[in-house]
């Protein structure tokens, strides 16, 4: 009866180890420390890349139709502004450190200084969250103000931190 409690005891402890280094493992797989390491920088940079052309797709239906050469139509303005919202939103995670290998052309400055990137890529966000608002609201005057300070961040970014 005496010796009933320790070996209880053993098995219990032994399922709490299990469980417990489950646990770890399990936070460890969702942190960013392993999505670092188990993605391939080439992977990163291929990715990052078809992103940012997306982007630049998306931004370029809303500038058509700043300029005239597309007819302003709230539905496909509000799509692709969400659409560059969503991208500009996933900015920082595109560059995970160590992500700078050939053809990116990224710069290493955004890694030296990462609070300044952030900066910008928040910076971009808002903007892009603004505009939405504004297509939202069908208001094309500050449409027209909105996609002007996006298209600023974006420059604003790449002047910093991009190869030209
Ligand atoms: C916070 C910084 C930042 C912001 C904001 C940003 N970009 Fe970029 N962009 C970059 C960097 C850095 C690269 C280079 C990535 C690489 O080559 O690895 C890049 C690359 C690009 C490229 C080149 C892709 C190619 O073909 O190689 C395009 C196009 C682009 N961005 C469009 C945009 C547009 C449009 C916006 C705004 C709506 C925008 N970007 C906002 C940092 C930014």
């Amino acid at each position: 009866m005496t010796k009933n409690p320790s070996w209880l005891h053993r098995i219990v402890l032994s399922c709490l180890i299990v469980a417990c280094s489950f646990a770890i493992f399990e936070g460890y797989k969702n942190s960013e420390a392993f999505a670092q390491t188990a993605q391939n920088p080439a992977i990163i940079v291929k990715n990052r890349i078809d992103r940012m052309k997306a982007l630049k797709e998306a931004f370029s239906v809303l500038t058509m139709m700043t300029t005239g050469k597309r007819d302003y139509d709230s539905k496909t303005a509000l799509a692709a502004a969400t659409k560059v919202e969503k991208i500009t939103a996933e900015i920082l995670e595109m560059f995970p450190k160590g992500s700078l290998i050939p053809p990116s052309e990224a710069l290493p400055a955004i890694w030296e200084d990462w609070d300044r990137f952030r900066t910008d890529a928040e910076t971009s966000h808002g903007e892009t969250l603004a505009l939405v608002e504004a297509i939202a609201h069908n208001d094309q005057a500050d449409f027209q103000n909105r996609h002007k300070n996006v298209g600023r961040t974006c420059k604003m970014c790449h002047r910093r931190f991009k190869q030209r």
